[in-house]
């Protein structure tokens, strides 16, 4: 694996917008419910293939702040998912070596939701395989207020001064702290917007956009975004030697 992550053409970090889970459903005549099901299964196995490939970070969008808008059985139904998903990933952090941590605002989860990430994220904490971040509840603009509240309650305590402000110490109060920057957002499905992810985080990443339907996503698509990826030229804001 060592020498993989030497391979600059590689990600370190990639995020994903897990997408089109209703579409797929709808093209078959199935409920929602079993797109995200569908979904849920190709995640799995995105997070094999990803590591396989050499990438350490992998950031996926599973609820945002805005999903609680959708009908309440399709949330609830979602919430379950997350559930399982949870649960199960004790086993699979154990199989796979993965360090999981959920990212987003807990406050508006239901307690037993919080007790499983927080249960998953103890667990998994001295994993050394892949780092994969799954936002929940999370959206980049609440993220940000999020990380302004709890710099202003800090310089009202005393314990900050305004002029110590600076783009590291903001950072440090994302939800996303310590972890590197995504090199490379994946969005599936045709839409090419970010719907509130990563606000901050994605300032310089590559945007790959793929019609491929999120359950249809698998070995062969993430291999063509990393292939289209290593293609890039980052310059970040400088010219070219
Ligand atoms: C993504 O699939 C899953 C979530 C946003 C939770 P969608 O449910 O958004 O699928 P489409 O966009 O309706 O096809
Ligand atoms: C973005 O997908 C949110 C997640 C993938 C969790 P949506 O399907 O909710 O986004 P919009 O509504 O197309 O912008
Ligand atoms: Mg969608």
């Amino acid at each position: 694996m060592a020498e993989k992550l030497l391979n600059t053409s590689v990600p370190r970090h990639i995020a994903i917008i897990l997408d089109g889970n209703g579409r797929w459903a709808k093209k078959r005549g199935l409920p929602r419910t079993a797109g995200h099901k569908a979904g849920a299964k190709a995640v799995e196995k995105i997070c094999e293939e990803a590591y396989n490939a050499g990438v350490e970070y992998l950031t996926l969008y599973a609820f945002s702040t805005e999903n609680w808008s959708r009908p309440a059985d399709e949330v609830n139904m979602i919430m379950n998912l997350l559930r399982d998903y949870l649960s199960d990933s004790l086993n699979n952090a154990k199989k796979n070596n993965m360090k999981i941590r959920v990212i987003g605002d807990r406050s508006g989860l239901s307690k037993d939701i919080v007790d499983k990430i927080i249960e998953t994220e103890e667990a998994s904490k001295n994993y050394t395989g892949l780092k994969l971040q799954i936002a929940i509840n999370y959206g980049g603009q609440d993220e940000i207020v999020r990380a302004a509240k709890k710099i202003s309650e800090k310089v009202k305590e005393g314990e900050l001064d305004p002029s110590d402000i600076t783009k590291d110490l903001f950072e440090n109060y994302l939800d996303t702290a310590g972890i590197p920057a995504p090199d490379l957002l994946i969005r599936t499905s045709g839409e090419q917007r970010l719907s509130n992810f990563l606000l901050w985080q994605l300032a310089y990443a590559e945007f790959y956009f793929t019609d491929v339907l999120l359950p249809d996503f698998g070995k062969k698509d993430l291999a063509e975004a990393i292939k289209c990826y290593s293609q890039r030229d980052r310059r970040y804001g400088g010219v070219k030697q």
